[in-house]
């Protein structure tokens, strides 16, 4: 198997986080530079999920390094339709790529795609599993904000079902955090979670409530409840809507706390936040490109090193 997919964020060493945060800032600081580099080369999209940020960023940093992409497009006009393995999709579709962005419901699917297809892929999302790119940018928000060692970060909302906070949590084992993680008790973060952050010695606290921890939090990542991963309707009533965060919330905040979301949100973060110094969110989610034009860069390069 070739070591060259982002699958999760639980093998990412510091090293190599570090390296695609170095190359996302040189590019930031002079994306001319990268207009032509992967001229020719082609990146496909296979979303079996709905995504607006991951797919459209993906799409601009792949044109923005020269290449070019192909969607596979909606589940309901491509041949899954028909029944169509994902094994047989990827393979179909690395004949036509030098790399692959998937999105799928099924929680391992991107690590068992990967499996099939000798060009890197990348997990851009497996069901409540992991959604490493998306903490690539989220650390490089975070180091251009507060860098990245002596923090206390707190994650808060839907810690059982977001991908993107089990990404986040493994990744900042890497870093000298403290790690604050605030749900209500039936969403906590899952077991094998907290069992890889136990592992790694990392320093986590569990909270139901935001107001105790939130006056020591350098970042408070927010979270959307991820309705469509409830089995049952009535249990994502019952905590909707309870972690909320507003002007009045944050006045116990510390004047340089971020406020952060992958977004889409829902309605976690009034959108009064928006017109304060907290609020960092946007900002996050432009560094999708740099970011992203760097792990692609990354990616593409080893794989033609490589004699593909
Ligand atoms: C997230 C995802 O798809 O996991 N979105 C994203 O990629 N920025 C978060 C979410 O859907 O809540």
């Amino acid at each position: 198997m070739r070591q060259d997919h982002l699958i999760s964020a639980a093998n990412l060493s510091r090293e190599s986080i570090e390296a695609v945060l170095d190359r996302a800032a040189a590019i930031d600081a002079d994306p001319a530079a990268y207009r032509q580099r992967h001229a020719g080369a082609v990146l496909a999209l296979c979303f079996f999920e709905p995504s607006t940020r991951t797919k459209m960023s993906f799409d601009t940093a792949m044109k923005r390094l020269g290449g070019t992409t192909v969607d596979m497009g909606t589940v309901e006009s491509s041949s899954v339709k028909k029944g169509e393995t994902l094994a047989d999709t990827v393979r179909v579709v690395e004949g036509y790529a030098d790399a692959i962005v998937l999105r799928h419901p099924s929680e391992g699917a991107a690590k068992m795609a990967s499996e099939f297809v000798d060009v890197p892929l990348v997990n851009a999302g497996d069901g409540a599993g992991q959604h490493p790119s998306q903490t690539l940018l989220d650390l490089y928000t975070i180091r251009e904000r507060a860098g990245l060692d002596d923090l206390s970060v707190g994650i808060m909302g839907d810690l059982k079902y977001g991908r993107t906070v089990h990404s986040l949590a493994h990744a900042l084992t890497n870093f000298d955090v403290r790690q604050h993680f605030i749900s209500p008790e039936s969403l906590r973060l899952p077991r094998n979670v907290r069992f890889d952050l136990h592992e790694a010695g990392a320093h986590v606290r569990e909270h139901t409530d935001l107001e105790a921890v939130l006056p020591e939090l350098d970042v408070l990542y927010v979270t959307r409840i991820q309705r469509e991963r409830f089995p049952d309707e009535n249990e994502y009533r019952a905590v909707a809507g309870q972690y909320r965060i507003d002007e009045e919330t944050l006045e116990a905040a510390r004047d340089d706390l971020s406020v952060m979301h992958p977004l889409p949100r829902v309605d976690e973060i009034a959108p009064e936040v928006d017109e304060t110094e907290y609020a960092t969110y946007f900002e996050q989610a432009h560094n999708g490109i740099p970011v992203r034009m760097a792990l692609l860069d990354g990616l593409l390069t080893r794989a033609k090193e490589g004699g593909r």
